[in-house]
């Protein structure tokens, strides 16, 4: 059977040279398929005695199993080279520095916010935080500011469709100065505090924002005076704008809450600012009728109060002169103080 060996050696060949699985198996349909070639020289042993048919059928179909066997083996070459191949080109190099995500950075009020807490700390004074949606009592009528009273008109606000449990209406805070009324009800004095938080009004320009943030500060004992205030926002100031050549000044002002009542303003001796009083912060000594609405004697305590606002102080600091571009969300702004 000269002829099947030969037909065996050549399918051989062809297997172990296809690159890739169509050509394997186009490879096996010329021998194995139906018009193949070993298929064709099974077909003419018809002709063939009984005897001759049975030898030569045996030896085709030991042909036949041969090339099947190598046929499998090189599908299953293939198929591992074409694997081998796509691990080495998904491979990942584990050693490769990371890309990093980008790391965000704190904005620039939160910046400050920061730095107020961590001076009013470190001079004795407590954080306290309050609710943002706030009572019209302690917002207005606790602070001396009763319903009617002119001075609501100068914070316009944002009602809430809800009342309190005692049935009083529910606004977004204007100021901070509520949590004046909150912490000292809820604390004996000596009362030594700031309360730093988000507030609202209806009020939306290049210097006023419907959001802002302020910080209230509040100092209540038996013996507590202006000069006090005076003493501690000057320290206070100097050590926020890390200048000792700034100068602070009170000038008369009228808030419901304190009297008398002050506008701090604050001048620097040098730099970009100097010598342009700037209007950094209200205050005053707390009204005696609040010292009531917190629970004490004003005959017996007595102090002051500021509330001054966070943006403010950040633009000053940074020299930044629209308000606006703090909530814009611009990261080429932001990016600055990351
Ligand atoms: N609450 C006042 C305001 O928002 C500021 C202030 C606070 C004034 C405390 C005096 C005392 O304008």
């Amino acid at each position: 059977m000269e002829n099947v060996d030969g037909i065996v050696a050549r399918a051989l060949a062809e297997f172990s040279a296809a690159q890739d699985p169509a050509s394997l198996e186009n490879a096996k349909a010329r021998y194995l398929g139906k018009s193949g070639e070993l298929t064709a020289v099974l077909k003419s042993l018809r002709a063939l005695d009984p005897e001759a048919r049975r030898s030569a059928g045996q030896s085709i179909n030991d042909a036949k199993s041969r090339l099947e066997a190598a046929l499998d083996a090189r599908r299953g070459a293939l198929a591992d080279a074409k694997l081998a191949l796509r691990l080495a080109e998904e491979s990942l190099d584990v050693t490769l520095p990371g890309r990093g995500r980008g790391r965000g950075g704190v904005h620039p009020v939160i910046r400050t916010w920061s730095r107020v807490e961590a001076i009013f700390r470190s001079i004795g004074f407590n954080v306290a935080d309050g609710p943002e949606i706030e009572s019209d009592w302690y917002n207005f009528t606790a602070l001396n500011q009763p319903e009617n009273h002119p001075a609501r008109s100068m914070h316009d606000t944002f009602y809430v469709d809800l009342n309190d449990a005692q049935g009083t209406p529910l606004l977004l805070r204007t100021h901070t100065s509520p949590m004046q009324v909150r912490y000292a009800r809820m604390h004996r004095p000596p009362l030594k505090v700031i309360a730093p938080g988000r507030t609202y009004r209806v009020d939306s320009d290049a210097t006023h924002s419907p959001m802002f943030h302020q910080v209230e500060g509040l100092w209540i004992d038996e013996d507590v005076s202006f000069a006090d205030l005076k003493g501690v926002y000057t320290d206070f100031l100097r050590r926020f704008f890390e200048t000792e050549e700034l100068e602070v000044r009170f000038r008369p002002s009228f808030f419901p809450f304190t009297e008398p009542s002050a506008e701090i303003d604050m001048r620097f001796e040098s730099g970009p600012l100097e010598g342009r009083w700037l209007e950094i912060s209200g205050s005053g000594q707390v009204h005696p009728s609040v010292v009531r609405n917190f629970g004490l004697d004003p005959e017996r305590y007595i102090g002051f109060a500021f509330g001054s606002g966070l943006e403010r102080l950040t633009m000053l600091r940074y020299g930044i002169d629209d308000l606006r571009l703090f909530f814009d969300g611009d990261l080429r702004f932001l990016r600055q103080f990351a």
